[in-house]
């Protein structure tokens, strides 16, 4: 109730309204009370949403390769319950850093992977190596806009007899900027997601010399504002159930948006980076050699391989994670093409 508390103090002190992406900062990672704060499972089978780390270490195997090649430290950005780093460092030979901003899952990182791996504070001035962020821009705050017959809005949060609900006053500023370069018909919904662009300007900023991986469920531009996606794509995961509706367990479920991989790649392009790939996550993992992996599990057991093809199959297939998932490369420094985008590249969607 404190964050339900916090939330409605927020919005009598802004006369009435909150921005919808300052309410999914405070239900997510208001330290101490947001989602990703508390001590709730969240993932994994027990918990509301299955990532591909978590599914078991072919993911992990796989990815493995890329980084091999790309050479230099990694550093995974929000590492969740530290599966991925898990995963890698039985791979050996990385030496890893992490950057979390969730206290509660900093600490069962540390539990878990203890002296193997460095937990920085705050994003270096200077960035070297790999940098890897799996499923950590859908939990980004997004800005809600509204495009109208009468002009374009910001969405944001009223309360009514106790119960949060939506309201929406004229965009302006940066908002508005960008919702006016997207062409959608009217009535339509959508999100814009201003803070993942800014966190992708400051990384590639800091990049001297390197790749950034960015893997996520999203589409390039003209996909995620497609005149049927009238609805945006917010989504609400609670104990593997999805729904739409952001206000009803405030702090205890997760809210995500979909990526816009197109306003990424601008965003790492205006900082001086280079778009070095863009790729189905399923197309992306076939390049770097996932049945090669594959073919190193003991066939002939199958208690031993039945799970691991269980595992293939939600990263590879289209109907689960291979096509709605991608993966986007920008670096600065490196001159050759990397193994992952080696196949059915698709840079020029973005
Ligand atoms: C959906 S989880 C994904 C976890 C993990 N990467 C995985 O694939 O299982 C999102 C993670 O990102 C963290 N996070 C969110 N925003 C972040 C940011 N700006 N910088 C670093 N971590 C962040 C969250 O605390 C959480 O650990």
């Amino acid at each position: 109730m404190l964050l339900r508390s916090r939330i409605e103090a927020e919005i009598s002190a802004g006369g009435g309204w909150l921005p919808f992406a300052r309410y999914m900062q405070l239900a997510l990672h208001e330290p101490g009370l947001g989602y990703y704060a508390s001590a709730a499972q969240k993932f994994g089978a027990a918990g509301d949403f299955v990532t591909a780390p978590e599914l078991g270490s072919l993911f992990g195997r796989t990815l493995a390769r890329q980084l091999r090649e790309i050479g230099g430290p990694v550093l995974e950005l929000g590492a969740g319950s530290g599966a991925l780093a898990e995963a890698l460092l039985r791979e050996g030979g990385f030496d890893y850093r992490i950057l979390e901003t969730s206290a509660e899952l900093r600490a069962r990182q540390e539990r878990r992977l203890g002296a193997r791996v460095e937990w920085l504070e705050r994003l270096p001035e200077r960035i070297r190596g790999v940098v890897i962020a799996n499923e950590v821009v859908d939990a980004m705050p997004v800005h809600a806009v509204a495009w109208r017959a009468d002009g374009i809005l910001e969405r944001g949060v009223g309360v009514s007899q106790g119960r949060l609900e939506w309201r929406e006053r004229p965009a302006t500023g940066e908002l508005l900027r960008e919702a006016r370069k997207i062409e959608v018909p009217v009535p339509y919904e959508s999100e814009i997601g201003l803070a993942a662009r800014a966190w992708m300007r400051t990384l590639c900023e800091r990049l001297e010399q390197g790749v950034l991986l960015v893997i996520d469920y999203g589409f390039p531009r003209h996909e995620y504002y497609h005149p049927q996606r009238a609805a945006g794509t917010l989504m609400c995961h609670h104990r593997h159930r999805a729904h739409a509706d952001p206000f009803l367990r405030p702090g205890e479920e997760d809210i995500t948006a979909h990526v816009d991989f197109s306003a990424l790649a601008g965003a790492a392009r205006a900082a001086g980076a280079e778009a070095l790939g863009y790729a189905t996550q399923a197309q992306f993992l076939v390049n770097c050699g996932i049945t090669e992996v594959l073919g190193e599990a003991n066939l002939a057991n199958a208690l031993h391989y039945a799970p691991i093809a269980a595992e293939a199959q939600k990263l590879l297939s289209p109907a689960e994670m291979g096509e709605l998932f991608k993966v986007l490369a920008v670096g600065r420094g490196v001159n050759r093409p990397l193994a992952g985008f080696s196949r059915g590249e698709r840079s020029h969607t973005l």
